[in-house]
């Protein structure tokens, strides 16, 4: 029984979690061992309804990237729920100011997911260049004719300009794995320029814009967060200001690109290629998109490993373990 916090000082049982998803075994283990967890296991994410009678009903919510939490649901007199711990990092689909405005504290995943959702850029950005989702539909549709000398050649990566938008600390990991792997010059743009040191270490050029970044760029990967101001950053304009051979990441949100101009642009070559990892309406890929060659899509794989799932688990347990302890949240947002 965790020593209580405000309002569980002298009661009898234990929080009320409620998980909006399954976790891996282990975070899910420690925290059903310590608090009174629920687990949706429908394989479904809940509903909006179910979101809303989940406030009235719990002490704590766990939720993830499918669970929009706006201002009504948040704000709902009567709502019973005090801490939220997101399973992930990204959060604009919790209305932070809602929260706060209805006393609720906000906690996120950060760290735990950088290297992975790293590496799934990396590998975006080897799969367009190289081809390779479209190499292996080939040999499985029977259709590889036999290694020839200008078959379904590709693009170096080595010594090109990767552009950065958002540097965060995925961003910087992605320049990290770019520049020792593939020997690629780093450029970033974002809100605030990082320190020196950081920029020297990367080798990193800071860029005023990302009109500048797209135009520069051989390949430019997206790591803003998602929500309104960068909603559809990615859009014809910009993409005509990119070279025709160069490559488009997207491992942030799916709202920061603009699907369908994205697809009538690689459909007209305007750009080389696209590496998607996030889509505007998960799980619906915009139907232009799925016919094209040169888009590589994958399904929301960025932390997607073992070890960065169960990690995840672990730091939303611990988060929801520190509130219900009386102490701040480690990873509080809100
Ligand atoms: C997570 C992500 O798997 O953490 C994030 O923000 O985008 C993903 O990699 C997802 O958010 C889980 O809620």
């Amino acid at each position: 029984m965790p020593k209580a916090a405000d309002g569980y000082e002298n009661a009898m049982t234990k929080p009320k979690i409620l998980l909006t998803r399954p976790w891996p075994e282990a975070a899910e283990t420690w925290i059903s061992e310590r608090y009174d967890v629920t687990v949706n296991r429908t394989g479904q994410p809940l509903s909006r309804d179910e979101l809303k009678a989940a406030m009235l009903a719990y002490d704590g919510l766990c939720p993830t990237v499918t669970d929009k939490l706006d201002a009504e649901i948040l704000g709902q007199p009567g709502a019973r729920v005090k801490v939220i711990a997101n399973f992930g990092v990204g959060f604009e689909h919790i209305d932070l100011q809602a929260a706060t405005s209805a006393g609720i504290v906000v906690a996120n995943t950060p760290d735990v997911l950088t290297d992975a959702t790293a590496d799934i850029a990396l590998l975006l950005m080897l799969m367009t260049s190289r081809r390779g989702a479209e190499g292996e539909r080939q040999v499985r549709a029977h259709g590889w004719k036999g290694w020839g000398t200008t078959h379904m050649l590709g693009q170096s990566l080595q010594g090109k300009t990767l552009g950065l938008f958002g540097f965060g600390r995925i961003a910087q990991a992605v320049a990290r794995r770019a520049s020792l792997a593939l020997s690629m010059k780093i450029a970033y743009a974002s809100r605030s320029r990082v320190a020196p040191d950081i920029e020297a270490e990367l080798g990193a050029t800071y860029v005023e814009s990302l009109d500048e970044l797209a135009a520069m760029s051989d390949v430019l990967s997206m790591h803003c967060p998602g929500g309104a101001a960068t909603r559809h950053l990615v859009n014809a304009r910009l993409l005509g200001l990119m070279k025709p051979t160069a490559i488009l990441i997207n491992t942030a949100r799916g709202s920061v690109v603009h699907e369908a101009e994205l697809a009538q642009a690689l459909r007209d070559n305007v750009i080389w290629a696209a590496g998607l990892d996030v889509y505007e309406k998960e799980p619906v890929v915009h139907p232009d998109l799925l016919g094209l060659d040169n888009a590589v899509l994958l399904p929301h794989l960025g932390s997607a490993t073992i070890e960065t799932r169960n990690e995840m688990g672990m730091r939303a347990a611990t988060n929801i373990d520190a509130f219900f302890r009386g102490e701040a949240p480690r990873d509080r947002i809100a």
